[in-house]
């Protein structure tokens, strides 16, 4: 059984996903051992607690510095024996230590199809403001591996979500989690646990 360590900062509806794909049985040859949330009192936090997994806050805030706050999580990480690391919500960059640390352990999902709407300063409703303001009419959800620059890592899966008529951000955000984000997480989290991820030439295959 793998150990999966989940970060987030917020609401935690990916966490949910991910816990209640546990509890359908659907996360073969893992399980989620632990929740670290960046923020105090961010509510993926009830949602661990009342899934019985221990949780911890390394708060951002309360760092002085970056370097401090990536140390933190780092030893966190590895005090958790995390053999996968999922970034559920997470809105902060980890640091390169961490990264090369981890390296092809860590994954993010992020709320547009890559290399759309991606990088710094694109997270959470942000996203879905963008792809409105574009205009596109297809947008979706990658979950994909985590390397030193933002969203920029090999691609695991992905799932396109319509943008219809009349959408706000917060409409459209609401449709890309519960027909993409929800089902391609869990389902990632499932193949990396059953070791049916490979990276071969920079870009990850899936083994199916
Ligand atoms: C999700 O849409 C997630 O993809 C996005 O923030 C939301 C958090 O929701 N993450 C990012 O933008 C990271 N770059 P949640 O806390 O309810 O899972």
């Amino acid at each position: 059984m793998l150990n999966v360590v989940v970060l987030v900062s917020g609401g935690g509806t990916n966490l949910q996903a991910l816990i209640d794909a546990q509890n359908r049985g659907e996360i073969t040859g893992g399980k989620i051992t632990r929740v670290i949330s960046s923020k105090p009192g961010a509510y993926a936090l009830t949602r661990a607690e009342n899934a019985g997994i221990p949780w911890e806050v390394i708060d951002r805030k309360a760092c002085g510095s970056r370097e401090e706050f990536d140390q933190k999580i780092l030893e966190a990480l590895q005090r958790a024996k995390a053999d996968l690391v999922v970034l559920a919500g997470f809105m902060l960059i980890l640091g390169e230590k961490v990264i090369k640390a981890f390296e092809n352990k860590i994954i993010n999902v992020h709320p547009a199809l890559i290399p759309s709407f991606c990088g710094e300063g694109f997270y959470g409703l942000r996203v879905h403001e963008a792809a409105l303001s574009y205009g596109v009419k297809l947008t979706g959800a990658t979950v994909h591996f985590v390397n030193e620059q933002a969203d920029a890592g090999a691609i695991i899966l992905q799932k396109a979500v319509e943008v219809k008529n009349g959408d706000t951000p917060e409409i459209l955000q609401k449709r890309v989690m519960e027909q993409a984000e929800w089902k391609i997480l869990p389902k990632a989290v499932s193949l990396f646990c059953q070791g049916k991820i490979e990276i071969q030439d920079g870009k990850a295959v899936v083994l199916e």
